[in-house]
């Protein structure tokens, strides 16, 4: 890695809510892009990149691809080939919760299909230990407490440092971080969708995590590329609204979406920034999250993303026009 010190000091570093891990305000999601219908060398550049730009943090699920898992195989593969020697100076993550394999044990939140998943996980990306190992979804179907000592079995098995929860609303943290608490597992994470689309955790949940001094990193800060200068005019061929396997439809672009977004660049160019450097601002400027967990398709929009770095403060008349545009 060139230049190794000089990266950290050029990242902001955050502490995780009130535990000793610090992340990177910008962490990188390995959902869409890494899978076994993607480019591998694509892939590797991306990760090489990242990391040595300073985004120490990579987010996994078991689920990821497609075909699922094999974003772990393709991130395995780098790691042990390109960064080996770099693992301490990493946070790698991993999840389960959504469906995985056939039968009752491959899908929701049993300690079955937790303890079964973590070991899949571990073995596709030839790890001893993920840092974070999260329950991606909460399970209506299965006590919190089983998915909580779950991953206290992980913790205490060695096979993560860290676990966190992902989309559980305040109700069911509290229900959670009660149950951690008193077992001293080191749950210390919150991962929810947030970005200007989509403000459901400014209700209540911002204000439990921080309650109970739990990180927050927030995946989709741009709205899967609709907060990017990407869609202002058409789709292109290559973006996530028109790929097969993407997780953004078409019908996501309205008429009065397109609308807001062009308002929402304007804001971002009289910035001199570009609306994706914006919406990442935007998103850090709660002082409970702890990063913003990007994805990307290549490494001109890592760089991209990344100089918000050097201009992350808004205005309280820029914040207004934000709102005066969401509503
Ligand atoms: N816990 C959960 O349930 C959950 C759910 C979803 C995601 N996640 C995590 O969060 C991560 C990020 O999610 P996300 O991929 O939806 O995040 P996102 O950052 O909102 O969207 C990423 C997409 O935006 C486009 N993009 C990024 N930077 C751009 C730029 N500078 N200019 C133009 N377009 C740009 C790219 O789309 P194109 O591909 O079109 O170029 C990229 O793939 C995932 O990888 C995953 O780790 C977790």
């Amino acid at each position: 890695m060139n230049n190794p010190t000089s990266k950290y000091e050029k990242m902001n570093f955050r502490f995780c809510g009130t535990s000793g891990l610090q992340l990177p305000a910008i962490s990188f999601g390995l959902w869409h892009n890494f899978g076994s219908v993607d480019l591998y060398e694509n892939s590797r550049k991306m990760i090489l990149y990242a990391f040595e730009r300073g985004i120490t943090h990579f987010d996994l699920a078991n689920n990821y691809g497609p075909e699922p898992g094999s974003a772990e195989e393709t991130f395995g593969r780098i790691l042990h080939k390109d960064l080996a020697g770099y693992r301490d100076q990493m946070i790698i993550s991993t999840k389960a919760g959504y469906y995985m394999w056939p039968g009752p044990y491959g899908d929701g939140g049993s300690r079955k299909y937790l303890l079964a998943s973590l070991d899949q996980s571990l073995q596709r990306m030839n790890l001893d230990y993920v840092d974070i190992y999260y329950h991606h979804r909460p399970d209506p179907d299965t006590p919190i407490e089983e998915s909580m000592l779950a991953l206290d079995h992980a913790v205490r098995q060695g096979k993560a440092l860290y676990v966190g929860i992902s989309s559980y609303n305040s109700e069911q943290t509290r229900e959670a971080m009660r149950i951690m608490r008193e077992l001293r597992t080191p749950c210390i994470i919150h991962q929810v969708k947030y970005n200007m689309f989509d403000r459901d955790i400014e209700r209540d949940l911002l204000d439990t995590l921080k309650e109970f001094g739990l990180g927050c990193i927030v995946f989709s800060p741009l709205a899967q590329g609709l907060l990017t200068d990407k869609y202002l005019n058409d789709i292109p061929a290559d973006s996530r609204a028109a790929k097969p396997n993407g997780f953004l439809s078409k019908d996501a672009i309205t008429d009065q979406r397109r609308a807001q977004i062009k308002k929402l660049n304007e804001i971002a160019q009289s910035r001199n920034q570009s609306l994706a450097q914006l919406a990442v601002a935007w998103v850090l400027r709660q002082e409970t999250v702890t990063s913003a967990l990007i994805g990307a398709s290549s490494i001109e929009q890592i760089d991209d993303n990344l100089k918000v770095l050097e201009n992350s403060e808004l205005s309280t008349e820029e914040l207004k026009q934000i709102n005066d545009v969401l509503q």
